[in-house]
């Protein structure tokens, strides 16, 4: 056993032996997880919480739950891995045999527990990565068949968490096409609680990836210890909250088992998602302090960087433009004053031009109907107006009516003999099979050595998967769910190799897919279809839990007329700006209104796409809303304020910030104004402790009215 570890942990800092009742901590600056391994070799979750202070009452803590339950050990419950063992045998007993952790970088240690079967060759290990300083766990497992035949891997959750609270607090994320991310929130009592995906490419269409999980009571933003986990899976997830008679709750998350079961081959490894959690005990604002810092440091593409403005034609024009009409707005794009033009669906298509959604889909050829001179002339005009030029792909997918369905049929996921069932008139690739791999790789790579200055990529993928069969996988139909996200993936992580730092969207017909693992690969987000402002806010308030602000795109469209251009543009600000709209669609006040409107976001970069997020009203909770950004130094903050439906008699209270420092002097401006319009927000300082007391009184009793204020240290 002592050998076996020693071997295991040859390449790390720290290997340790089997020994009673050994603790294992995975710390970060404020949660502790502690394993423990009981004398039998038994792995349990002793404590997970709040980081304790003094390591000498380790000794009393209890030994908890089984960390990661499997099926035969014990029957009562849902566990973590089901096995049915070479010999048939069932059953999985989990003993531990040693465990490992080294640094990976400063501030990221790696800690990975290593157990075998008592019986059958077969290995677990379990990872943990803490990012010290983001309070950010990430998880998973490794799941290695070591005997003669093959096994079968009836369900493999990324992680186990347990919890023994006075109540548990579920707050879920779940919609549908335009009104992604609405926010519900439950007591868990006894019984399973499952939130999950069946839905293969456009996985997340009803439900995301994530979950917050207050314990004893309901957290509000400053207080409540509260949990948040999201499984980084651009595919079929699953979570469940279960809860015992004795009132535990375990929280079970990892790709969705159901019709994923695994055969592994001798000396195959499989490895689970990713799922990544932070704890709170400051209620969700910190929470999701942490997060946003996580992301930016350590996963989102190119976290750190920039993002651009920009002008989208989707809804300016549909599928119907030409090369005129598409430089033309190139020309009020740079009258807006923002980086990029972005042309959208309904460029590509010869035999089949994609005039509308039924065809064309999979030729990515420009029409030359309406680009008679390509995406060339496109890139040129774009230069030549000096802004940059991003163009959309969809590249997962095909319409029946294409080229490339006449010519790969068998690229294809279909049921055999039977009529496809398509939605928006579309079908999906074949992910799992290598050449259709380098084909969806070829789409982004053959447009980007043809046109070196495309500078963005809006990547779309508008269809579930509709008929869950692969003529590539054969007999093996089960795996057809998972192989389809890792062919994503590894078409992802080449084009993330070849063009490292080319920013592209993530988009699923509004945000029908989106999860951390797949914004390694992507710079940020299509929110929703839905860019009502009002619905914005909800939207965005509920993305605001766990992705900062720059991966968040938010366009200025004409989606309800009732609400101002700067309304919808105000709230546009709060996330990655961008415009979907024809200046023709906008009065003279209005475009002076907002070119000083990406002119201000330009100036205030920095703090909205860099600060820290105070979400201050919720929408959800009044009939106004309020945000701020706060810059990381205190020095500077961004302050959006909101009033959608207020009535006419209701109380007005103040809008009281915080995160500012109580001993500094702002300067507030409102900025963001109409042309000529007059406001009181000026020419006054406040301390920071009146501003996070008292506050501002900057909510009016006027529907679908906005501000924005700047504050500025004195
Ligand atoms: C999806 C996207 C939209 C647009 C259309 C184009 O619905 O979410 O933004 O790109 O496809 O067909």
């Amino acid at each position: 056993m002592k050998l076996k570890a020693i071997l295991i942990g040859c390449l790390a800092l720290t290997a340790t032996s089997m020994k009673a009742d050994e603790l294992i901590k995975v710390r970060t600056q404020d949660i502790d997880l502690i394993l423990k391994v009981k004398d039998d070799g038994r792995l349990t979750q002793s404590y997970l919480g709040k980081k304790l202070r003094d390591e000498a009452d380790f000794g009393w803590l209890e030994d908890g739950r089984e960390a990661y339950t499997t099926r035969g050990a014990e029957v009562y419950f849902e566990p973590a891995l089901d096995i049915v063992h070479a010999d048939g045998n069932p059953s999985t007993f989990l003993r531990h045999t040693g465990h490992t952790t080294k640094a990976l970088g400063a501030g990221v240690q790696e800690t990975v527990v290593t157990m075998e079967d008592q019986k059958e060759p077969l290995t677990v290990r379990i990872h943990y990565v803490a990012y010290t300083q983001e309070n950010v766990i990430k998880t998973w497992t490794e799941i290695q068949n070591r005997q003669k035949k093959s096994i079968q891997v009836k369900k493999f959750a990324s992680s186990m968490l347990h919890f023994y609270r006075s109540g548990y607090y579920l707050t879920q994320f779940n919609g549908d096409w335009s009104f992604e991310a609405q926010m519900t929130t439950l007591p868990l009592a006894f019984g399973k609680k499952v939130l999950e995906s069946n839905l293969g490419s456009r996985a997340d269409m009803f439900a995301s990836p994530q979950f917050i999980l207050s314990l004893d009571q309901p957290s509000t933003e400053t207080t409540g210890e509260v949990l948040l986990g999201q499984l980084g899976w651009t595919g079929n997830f699953r979570f469940t909250f279960e809860v015992d008679q004795q009132g535990w709750l375990r929280v079970v998350s990892g790709i969705n088992n159901e019709f994923s079961e695994r055969t592994l081959q001798p000396d195959e490894t499989f490895q689970t998602a990713d799922f990544y959690f932070t704890l709170s005990s400051k209620g969700l604002e910190q929470a999701s302090h942490d997060l946003h810092d996580w992301a930016r440091r350590h996963q989102v593409k190119d976290g750190q960087g920039d993002r651009m403005t920009l002008l989208n034609n989707w809804e300016a024009t549909y599928f119907d433009f030409n090369e005129d009409k598409l430089v033309n707005l190139m020309d009020d794009a740079v009258r807006l004053g923002v980086d990029m033009f972005l042309l959208d669906d309904g460029w590509f298509g010869n035999k089949h031009p994609r005039s509308n959604d039924d065809a064309g889909l999979g030729d990515w050829q420009a029409t030359s109907a309406k680009l008679p001179n390509g995406v060339g002339r496109l890139c040129d005009a774009a230069r030549e107006k000096g802004i940059k030029f991003g163009i959309w792909i969809e590249p997962e997918m095909l319409n029946r009516r294409s080229e490339l369905f006449e010519k790969h049929p068998d690229w294809v996921l279909m049921f055999p003999n039977r009529d496809p069932q398509e939605f928006r008139n579309q079908l999906t690739l074949d992910l799992s099979n290598p050449k259709v791999q380098d084909f969806v790789f070829g789409v982004v790579d053959g447009l980007m050595t043809q046109y070196p200055d495309i500078a963005f990529f809006k990547w779309d993928c508008n269809s579930p998967i509709m008929n869950p069969y692969s003529p590539y996988l054969k007999d093996k139909q089960t795996h057809l769910y998972v192989d389809y996200v890792r062919g994503l993936y590894s078409v992802l992580e080449r084009i993330k190799q070849k063009y490292p730092r080319l920013p592209m969207m993530m988009c699923s017909g509004g945000s029908g897919r989106i999860d951390y693992k797949g914004l390694e690969y992507f710079t940020e987000f299509w929110a929703s279809d839905n860019t009502d402002p009002v619905e914005r806010l909800f939207i965005q308030y509920g993305y605001s839990f766990f992705y900062p602000s720059k991966t968040v795109c938010a366009h200025v469209t004409t989606w309800n007329k009732l609400s101002s251009v700067k309304f919808r543009t105000d709230v546009a600000s709060m996330g990655k700006l961008g415009f979907d709209i024809k200046l023709t669609d906008m009065t003279k006040d209005d475009i002076v209104y907002a070119q000083e409107a990406v002119k201000n976001y330009n100036r205030l970069k920095p703090i909205i796409l860099e600060g820290d997020l105070y979400r201050l009203v919720s929408p959800y909770q009044s009939t106004h809303a309020a945000s701020a950004y706060v810059s990381k130094d205190k020095r500077r903050a961004v302050l959006f304020t909101f009033d959608i439906q207020p009535r006419a008699v209701e109380q007005r209270h103040n809008v009281v910030l915080r995160g500012l420092d109580p001993n500094r002097r702002y300067r507030i401006q409102e900025i963001n104004l109409m042309p000529g319009q007059d406001t009181w927000v000026k020419n006054r300082t406040y301390s920071g402790d009146y501003l996070m007391n008292i506050g501002l009184d900057l909510f009016t009793l006027n529907k679908l009215n906005s501000r924005v204020v700047e504050l500025t240290e004195e």
